[in-house]
């Protein structure tokens, strides 16, 4: 019998096969003429973390609309085996009729959970959110930047998905509240097997969070580099996270991707102009 070949970014290279999967192989995207990804292949297994990084505008936002079945698949697969996924979107998307209450229990009233039970489970995750009854009894629009992202944050988490996509879920928090988000995420993933695709601008961040980081480039959007964290995210102090990070960051990829030297130089050009 003929042995199965590993695939770079398959989950067929890495058994078991058994568990739950999202892997996408041979993705492409193009919005109109212009290719916005190209050539993605990569595997997330139930009860690990991905991250996506990259520069403004390589496509991650689409890459993660399109694990989600958000944007259809024209060009490539994308097979998703979880039984239940939920996302929290880059811009919050609450619904501005209805109270952060409301929009934190709005996914369990599509599962079909009654009225009393929705308000209860939302006001707990609420609360591990940070967020006090005065604040889930506003509407959006009347909601910090910060509170907004939580609310969206909580309303995914309270269905209890097997599959979360995360766009940037903290990028609009003060570092305490980023850190303890953090750590709640660190809880479902080691106590609940959740499993995590999530982006983020942030290289520390996907090293503290991620057991494999994604590094897409621009123009059209490709990994050019993948890393894997052995060590289990329980375990990761600050002096590994600064570590690794600044491996990372040593990585001509990473340079050349962020242009992280060429920024730097114009800046200072700029300067002594
Ligand atoms: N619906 C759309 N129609 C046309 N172009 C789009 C659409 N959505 C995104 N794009 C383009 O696709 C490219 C990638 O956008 P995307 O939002 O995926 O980037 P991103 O990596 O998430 O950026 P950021 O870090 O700024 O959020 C951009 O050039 C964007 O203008
Ligand atoms: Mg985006």
């Amino acid at each position: 019998m003929e042995r199965l070949k590993p695939i770079i970014g398959s989950c067929l290279a890495k058994p078991p096969l058994t568990k739950s999967h999202l892997q996408v192989t041979a993705l492409n995207h193009s919005f109109g003429p212009t290719n916005i990804l190209k050539d993605i292949d990569f595997c997330l297994e139930q009860g690990k973390v991905v991250a996506i990084v990259g520069p403004s505008g390589c496509g991650k936002t689409t890459l993660l609309h399109l694990c989600a079945k958000l944007l259809a698949v024209n060009d490539g697969i994308v097979d998703n085996t979880f039984n239940s996924f939920a996302i929290a979107f880059q811009e919050p998307r609450l619904l501005p009729w209805q109270t952060a209450l409301d929009n934190i229990a709005f996914g369990l009233k599509a599962k079909g959970i009654n009225k009393k039970q929705r308000y209860q489970q939302a006001v707990s995750i609420s609360k591990v959110f940070g967020l006090t009854p005065h604040d889930l009894d506003k509407y959006p629009k009347d909601l910090s930047g910060g509170m907004r992202q939580r609310v969206a944050f909580a309303r995914a988490m309270v269905t209890k998905p097997e599959l979360l996509f995360l766009d940037e879920p903290f990028s609009a928090l003060d570092i305490g509240l980023k850190q303890e988000l953090q750590q709640i995420l660190v809880q479902h993933v080691t106590k609940k097997n959740t499993t995590i695709l999530f982006i983020t601008h942030d290289l520390m961040e996907a090293v503290r969070l991620s057991d494999e980081i994604l590094l897409l480039a621009n123009s059209p959007g490709s990994i050019v580099h993948r890393l894997t964290l052995d060590t289990p995210i329980i375990n990761r102090d600050d002096q590994f996270v600064y570590h690794e990070t600044a491996k990372l960051l040593a990585q001509p990829k990473v340079i050349q991707t962020f242009e992280l030297s060429m920024n730097l130089n114009t800046a200072v050009e700029h300067e002594i102009s």
